[in-house]
């Protein structure tokens, strides 16, 4: 039997997802379900001063009408989710908590009717008096009020000093503006209270994370609350905390005793998290002969004003360059907005675009070739830590991803290239994220009829987990993948951390094999007690599962079908759960990394830019299934190209609002802007990471690519474009 591991699989749920079985949060139908429609505060700051809800009640067709002074009780603000649900800490916004307005766009009343339509035409009649404060909501006014924050890397050297006396130098500000997830599927949830039981379909990223949440605002049982999300329609990060629908959803089915669903519009999920704006400082300086002496990166973030969001944007570096010297700052502003959120990629993302161009303006500064540069400063060390990789392959990332773009033809002089009107551009950068894992724990049911289910609380994204872990299975039970199902996205499930960091399929793969070991354990033991077993004295490692059969791997002749282990030994059913636990040992440093080369296209008249060519070269271990890892990184990539051309979340700073709260007029590329996008895996072989040599692919798409074309407009027109988006008035 072919190993499926590795092998370009379908979706298993592919079928599923395109005929419509596939049920998303919003889709889960119930008698009686009444529908919420969220009424937002068109200010920024202040108080409720009166809310008038007798238009909307008189609506025919509408039920009720809550505030947070008809509101059911909830616990205190600060008795919920404190950091032990982890990985996600902090305390989400709680709606309809009490008078205060601190951000547009909250809500501050939930209509419930019969029909959504219903709800939707009483919101506009609820009217509510504001006591207005005044509002700040813009970073670069604010950066005066910036503060610092701890950030894990540890200064080295005199990085001043050394920058101050290095032969050539590059020192500049980058910045990127605030950006909305924009999944397709909206925001929405469901709840359903039957017999003492709430059972509630939420858009999430993490159902048990949601789960304990909402036992904490509402003081309930952990046995008396499910939260389900079989499929989701993008998460990017905005699904990793409980955003405030699922607590709109739960307040109206205890306020009516009846099954409550509450979808957010477009333009309310920009009042959710966000990639928060960030004005990144680097300085860098080398010596003559193109060194790294010294390397300083300070990043200046946006939060709310009630609580504290950021991720490192500074300190990439450091699994990047050689540098003796070096110094990382991170400093946060609060602003009167939501909280800013993780968003793929989060800190890495805008950190590394800003030292992927900086590096670029060094390397045209020491009339140097950008890859050239990365090759002479590579660190085979994290050099914040100064650990080996577990394994590193970049600088075949480099050679593979140059070769297919032929970047050896690149002349160096900016506009020196060009193809009739246009000018072209070409530019590279690295990527880099982390290889990291989680506690997961998977529950196999194999039946005598050789059917196995795998189960775990991880919910899939969009991603293919789903699929990879049928592959996994299939392979570690030796049954054929379509004997497999996947059961995912239910709080009642085993034990798993929420889909986020890029560490799902690590950790859970890890897990499926850890008690796919157990269920071989059994079967072994099963076989042993056949009359004159074949598999005698074997122990549970000295066999695998292969074929249907438990076969000795130093004899294949010496085999016993599963089938019949089981049968003779009157076994329906073997149930085995096991967790993988992260390896605790420090003494390498885990990552993934990256190459991306670009190709740009500029009218020179009106400077329209078109993105040609991106290769991607990725070294990120072992590559379960090729398709879905393709079409991951490719997602990563166009999302690279939406980052440096396209996405960018307007606000009016005087009345603190988004104004582009659609996706009309919050751009992202669509298929005309995409074209020839090449990804390459490289080979990385490490069974140090991991058992399986899985390091993730999640993040690491979108990680430099915005650098890449930034570059290739630079070399392309000769105009250096450090603020993001790159839009034709900043290059003409
Ligand atoms: Mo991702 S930003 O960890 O969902």
């Amino acid at each position: 039997m072919a190993s499926y591991i590795g092998s370009a699989t379908s979706r298993v749920d592919g079928r599923a997802k395109v005929t419509g079985e596939a049920k998303y949060a919003g889709e889960f139908n119930v008698s009686g379900l009444v529908h919420g429609y969220v009424v937002d505060s068109p200010i920024p700051k202040g108080r409720i001063v009166r809310i008038d809800t007798s238009g909307a009640l008189g609506v025919a067709g509408v039920i009720d009408v809550l505030t947070h002074s008809n509101r059911p009780t909830m616990a205190d603000k600060d008795d919920a989710y404190k950091d032990e649900v982890a990985p996600e800490k902090g305390s989400p916004y709680r709606p309809l908590y009490d008078d205060r307005i601190q951000f547009t766009g909250q809500p501050v009343a939930l209509v419930l009717a019969e029909d959504w339509e219903t709800a939707r035409v009483a919101a506009s009649l609820v009217k509510i008096e504001y006591q207005k404060e005044p509002h700040v909501t813009d970073l670069q006014a604010e950066r005066a009020r910036a503060y610092a924050i701890d950030v894990p890397e540890k200064p080295r050297g005199d990085a001043e000093k050394a920058f101050a006396s290095a032969a050539i130098s590059h020192a500049a500000e980058y910045s990127i503006p605030t950006e909305h997830h924009n999944p397709m599927e909206l925001f929405a949830s469901t709840a359903i209270w039957e017999n003492g039981q709430l059972t509630v379909y939420d858009k999430t990223q993490g159902v048990q994370n949601v789960q304990q949440y909402l036992c904490k605002v509402f003081k309930l049982q952990p046995n008396a609350v499910r939260v389900m999300s079989p499929y989701m329609g993008g998460g990017f990060g905005a699904g990793l905390r409980p955003q405030y629908q699922v607590v709109l959803a739960v307040l109206g089915a205890n306020a009516l005793k009846r099954p409550v669903r509450v979808v957010l519009t477009r333009a309310q999920m920009y009042a959710l998290g966000y990639r928060p704006a960030s004005i990144e400082r680097l300085a860098l300086g080398a010596s003559s002969d193109g060194l790294l002496e010294s390397m300083q990166h300070e990043a200046i973030a946006v939060t709310s004003q009630f609580e504290e969001f950021a991720r490192n944007d500074t300190g990439w570096g450091n699994l990047l360059y050689k540098s003796p010297n070096a110094k990382f700052g991170h400093k946060l502003v609060k602003l009167d907005l939501p909280t800013s959120s993780d968003m793929r990629a989060p800190g890495a993302a805008t950190g590394v675009y800003a030292l992927e161009c900086a590096m670029d303006e060094l390397a045209i500064a020491l009339k140097t070739d950008p890859v050239q540069l990365r090759l002479q400063c590579y660190s085979d060390r994290h050099q914040g830590e100064d650990l080996p990789y577990t394994s590193k392959q970049l600088r075949e990332c480099y050679r593979q991803g140059a070769e297919a773009f032929g970047w050896d033809k690149r002349n160096a002089e900016p506009r020196s290239m060009r193809d009739g009107s246009e000018l072209v551009g070409w530019g590279m950068a690295s990527g880099v994220w982390e290889a990291l894992q989680v506690p997961a724990t998977v529950r196999i049911v194999l039946t005598a009829n050789g059917h196995a289910e795998v189960a775990t609380a991880a919910s899939d994204i969009g991603t293919g987990t789903y699929t990879i872990m049928a592959q996994v299975a299939a392979d570690m039970l030796g049954l054929p993948i379509d004997n497999i199902s996947v059961k995912l996205g239910d709080s009642t499930l085993p034990q798993c951390p929420v889909e986020g960091g890029s560490w799902i399929a690590s950790s859970v793969c890890n897990a499926i094999a850890n008690t796919a070991r157990a269920v071989r354990g059994d079967l072994l033991e099963l076989a042993k007690a056949t009359k004159d077993s074949p598999l005698a004295g074997a122990g549970v490692d000295d066999v695998a599962l292969i074929d249907g059969k438990i076969v000795s791997k130093q004899d294949a002749g010496r085999a016993v079908p599963i089938a019949s282990a089981m049968q003779s030994g009157k076994a329906e059913r073997i149930t085995r759960e096991e967790i993988n636990q992260p390896s605790e040992d420090k003494s390498h440093a885990r990552n993934v990394h990256s190459a991306i080369f670009a190709e740009v296209k500029v009218d020179e008249e009106i400077g329209i830019i078109r993105v040609m060519r991106v290769v991607k070269a990725v070294a990120a271990g072992r590559i379960l299934n090729p398709k879905t890892a393709h079409s991951q990184v490719m997602g990563g990539v166009v999302w690279g190209i939406g980052m440096a051309l396209h996405e960018e979340t307007l606000y009016d700073h005087r009345f603190g609002r988004v104004m582009n709260a659609n996706i009309a007029e919050y751009h992202v590329p669509v298929n005309a802007d995409i074209h020839d996008i090449k990804v390459i895996f490289v080979d990385e072989p490490d069974e140090m990471v991991n058992p399986l040599g899985i390091k993730g692919l999640g993040e690491i798409g979108i990680v430099g690519v915005a650098a890449a074309i930034a570059n290739a407009v630079y070399h392309a027109t000769g105009k250096r474009v450090r603020d993001l988006p790159i839009t034709l008035d900043k290059v003409i």
